[in-house]
């Protein structure tokens, strides 16, 4: 089992920089299938479930060539339709595939997705939003079976902004005819990234980043470049390293539109934050002070930074509340911040963290992708050595993040 040990106390100053974006490149990678052609993607992060994605392009019939953070995937030839059932149980992001093949092939068959262990993470609004435009979905011991003689274009109004849900219906509607308007969409920034890769390469998309976002249905996409944006959340939780150990930081190739709720909550908690083009300079005080937190789909605050903050709220001075909306059980990692001293109650929805002035090294569990960075996170900051086990979850969304944060005067161990 993998593990990082990681020696505590060290104040992190200096440099670094955000890769590209985990749940951008997934959705996109997806959408390469469509164009029956060339993507060349540029600035794709090297991390467990980028890697996943190509098995599945590979097993699916796409020849894919890497070099560094370069993924050429050539999808002339995709002979299969059906996602394989142990690639879809490691990875929820796999439904997307699904979205992409009925677009291309009106068909595919693929299992219930897998991935971390939040809570329930069902996949209704996407199987409505394919009945929607016309596409069969049958069940059949486990497996289900989308096919469809003609899609056709129409209006879908997601019961929630789901973001898979919402990318689903988009690669469904590219290439099928007439339009289709989707109301209450997500508008998370990797939906703005995948519309546009996708008409980049020649589809009709408008909306994408709003509410409402119409796909006018085109016969044939053509080959594409495209250089994927920078992961936000990676983005945030580089700030909150340095914040937790009252450094200092520089992070560059960062959107701080993309994380304003980020950086106010930041500047709440006593960080000073300067914002130069995709540069971002914070400067934390020996102690940040408690802020409440409520996430909420973009633009409020990002679930996906819920844990990060659970862990620099630890620490902080005073009572902090954070209260999630998203998803029904994504405070795992709580358990494991109080084996290292932290003070914090579950209450339904709500964690309440009573900020202690110490925390301590100890040997604690990864349980999620989030939860697992906030435990490094909480290890910069404790006295003493922590050492955290499963580290695979952390690997699946951070590139280099021991190596990156031992850069900026982190000691982070990893063991494999
Ligand atoms: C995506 C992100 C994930 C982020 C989440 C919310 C990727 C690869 N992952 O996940 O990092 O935490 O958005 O910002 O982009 N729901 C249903 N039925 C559905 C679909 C969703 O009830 O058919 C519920 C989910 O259980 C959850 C909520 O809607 O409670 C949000 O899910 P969704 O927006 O779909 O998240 P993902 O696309 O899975």
């Amino acid at each position: 089992m993998s593990s990082y040990i990681i020696e505590g106390g060290k104040r992190l100053e200096g440099e670094t920089f955000v890769s590209g974006s985990k749940n951008a490149s997934l959705p996109i990678m997806a959408a390469t299938i469509l164009n029956k052609g060339i993507s060349k993607l540029y600035n794709v992060p090297k991390i467990h479930d980028t890697q996943m994605m190509i098995e599945i392009l590979k097993r699916l019939g796409c020849k894919v060539k890497c070099s560094k953070n370069k993924v050429i995937i050539d999808s002339t030839n995709v002979k299969n339709q059906e996602i394989p059932e142990n690639l879809m149980r490691e990875m929820r992001s796999s439904v997307i595939f699904a979205g992409a093949l009925i677009g291309c092939y009106k068909k595919a068959i693929f299992s219930y997705p897998g991935g971390c262990d939040i809570g329930a993470r069902p996949i209704d609004l996407h199987l409505k939003g394919f009945e929607k435009l016309g596409i069969i979905v049958q069940e059949n011991f486990g497996k289900i079976i989308c096919t469809a003689e003609e899609i056709n274009g129409t209006e879908i109004n997601l019961d929630f902004p789901s973001v898979g849900a919402t990318e689903n219906i988009i690669l469904v509607a590219v290439l099928c005819k007439g339009e289709t308007i989707i109301r209450n969409a997500a508008m998370e920034p990797e939906i703005e990234d995948l519309q546009n890769f996708l008409n980049r390469m020649g589809a009709k998309i408008e909306g994408a980043g709003t509410h409402v976002i119409k796909i006018k249905g085109v016969h044939k996409l053509n080959d594409v470049s495209y250089n994927i944006m920078p992961d936000r959340i990676e983005a945030g939780t580089l700030l909150c390293s340095a914040a937790i150990t009252g450094g200092k930081i520089e992070v560059k190739n960062a959107n701080a539109e993309h994380i304003k709720p980020i950086i106010d909550k930041l500047e709440e908690a006593g960080c000073e934050i300067k914002i130069d083009k995709d540069t971002i300079n914070l400067r934390a005080p020996k102690r940040l002070k408690a802020v409440d937190i409520r996430t909420m789909p973009y633009p409020g605050f990002p679930t996906d930074m819920q844990a990060i903050f659970g862990a620099i709220l630890a620490t902080a001075s005073g009572t902090s509340i954070i209260t999630e909306n998203i998803f029904e059980n994504r405070f795992k990692y709580a358990e494991e911040l109080q084996r290292m001293g932290a003070k914090i109650k579950i209450e339904g929805k709500a964690l309440i963290i009573k900020g202690a002035r110490k925390l301590y090294g100890a040997k604690v569990k990864s349980t999620d992708l989030r939860g697992g960075a906030s435990l490094v996170l909480a290890a910069l900051r404790a006295k003493g050595k922590t050492e955290i086990e499963d580290i695979k979850f952390i690997l699946r969304g951070y590139e280099k993040l021991d190596q990156k944060l031992n850069s900026l005067g982190a000691n982070i161990t990893a063991v494999y």
